[in-house]
């Protein structure tokens, strides 16, 4: 097959057969087709869209261009989760603790920061020595001794999403339904769990803005999903504005570990988002009976220290430095930072979250380029939500940045990423529904 003849044949809105897609991903995989074409294809998916039997061939040739585990041989049900991303989203960094010392084991396969949204690869490893690269023996081993695993791609799981995912995240073609659908679902099948719940986000900081893109992704996923055997809740959440307050990987990882240990600083909506996720994975899990039972479950592992311990225990099992997270002011911290002050009054009405997560990647806590470093120091704290009344100075959040000048220019993407209303605004929903759910 010719890769111009593929390129040519999407981006004239034709439909890919089966044996196409098979050879583009089996190219991308073994590292024949050069970055130019899979760009070139990507960017012709991207803009012509794909029909639900390719997305259904893309996610399952993807999923095949590694190894697909089956976990039954060590574990009767595992869960897993995964968001299709969004800004200040370090969900996962508490509800797989909270769900796997609910005695549920949790096997999960994440990903790196994708344009504007942050990763929880890259967020993780902000704790020194934390590595989400290992043996698939390795990852059925740890779920085993601690009923928890968070690894990243390998050249043995999902190999295709590692390479189509870093391309994406640099070439302007992340937000398209059948790549997302595709990269999402093809780790999720790799990694071999059985209950699966997908945090759907839409909103200024998501991939998807509106509810029924939001919606249709949602059902293109769960739909995989159930057709692959698994048990799928697709949520959908709001992301118009960041979720909690930290956006950028240190200052995230710090958050979720106040969230883990119960602190007061815990954002309530963070918080609130986090029971949610856990309580749709212990009730597809059978652990609980109702989507209450399960949030409580989920706050009582909180509240007695288990989901803290379990927590540790992942980091320590991943070589991460258990020091860090018994200590955060030991994570990474920017040497500059500046507190932002409100310059007006009256009700936050917008915070426009895609802003927010730029300025982000250009303070340099994502990748401008394929491969780039990315500063795990970096980013902003936006302690305010929509519907807040603000009086003139009062305390908006705080930038951290490495040198004077991207603390400048993120002081003033921060201040110009709010609007404000001189009438009251109502608080914006956490979530907005959701598709699918144990079938049978
Ligand atoms: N998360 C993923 O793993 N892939 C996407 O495309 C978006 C979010």
């Amino acid at each position: 097959m010719r890769a111009t003849e593929i390129i040519e044949k999407k981006r004239d809105g034709g439909e890919l057969s089966a044996a196409e897609i098979d050879w583009f991903i089996q190219s991308v995989t073994a590292g024949s087709l050069p970055d130019y074409q899979a760009a070139a294809l990507l960017m012709a998916i991207y803009i012509r869209g794909m029909t639900r039997r390719e997305t259904v061939d893309l996610t399952q040739a993807m999923a095949r261009s590694g190894d697909q585990l089956d976990l039954h041989d060590v574990v009767p049900y595992a869960v897993d989760k995964h968001s299709s991303g969004g800004v200040g989203d370090k969900t996962s960094l508490v509800v797989l603790p909270l769900v796997a010392a609910c005695g549920v084991p949790v096997a999960k396969m994440s990903g790196r920061g994708l344009g504007f949204s942050g990763g929880t690869l890259d967020k993780m490893e902000s704790i020194s020595g934390w590595n989400g690269a290992m043996s698939l023996a390795r990852f059925k081993q740890q779920v085993v001794e601690i009923g928890l695993v968070l690894a990243g791609q390998t050249a043995e799981l999902a190999p295709a999403d590692g390479k189509l995912y870093a391309l994406r995240d640099v070439t302007g073609t992340v937000s398209s339904i059948p790549l997302i659908a595709a990269s999402i679902m093809s780790k999720k099948l790799a990694a071999g769990s059985d209950g699966i719940v997908l945090d759907v986000k839409l909103g200024r900081g998501a991939f998807m803005t509106t509810l029924d893109s939001a919606r249709e992704l949602a059902t293109t996923m769960v739909n995989i999903g159930r057709d692959a055997g698994r048990d799928v809740v697709a949520l959908l959440s709001d992301m118009n504005q960041p979720l909690g307050h930290a956006v950028g990987n240190s200052l995230e990882v710090r958050e979720a570990i106040d969230a883990l240990l119960g602190e007061e600083t815990t954002p309530a909506d963070f918080w609130a988002h986090c029971l949610e996720v856990a309580g749709h994975m212990l009730v597809l899990a059978g652990a609980a009976p109702s989507l209450e039972e399960g949030k409580r479950l989920a706050a009582a592992a909180r509240d007695d220290g288990r989901a803290f311990e379990k927590f540790r225990q992942m980091v320590a099992a991943q070589g991460g430095d258990v020091d860090q997270v018994d200590h955060p002011d030991r994570l990474p911290h920017a040497p500059l930072s500046a507190v932002i002050e409100s310059t007006r009054a009256g009700y936050i009405g917008e915070i426009n979250a895609s802003q927010i997560g730029w300025s982000c990647v250009y303070l340099g806590a994502g990748r401008a380029k394929k491969g780039d470093p990315i500063d795990l120091a970096v980013g902003m704290i936006f302690s305010r939500k929509v519907g807040d009344h603000l009086q003139v100075g009062d305390p908006l959040g705080r930038v951290y940045a490495r040198d004077g000048e991207s603390l400048a220019r993120a002081v003033a993407e921060f201040k110009k990423s709010i609007t404000y209303s001189e009438t009251p605004v109502e608080p914006l929903p956490l979530f907005y529904g959701m598709v699918g759910g144990k079938e049978g």
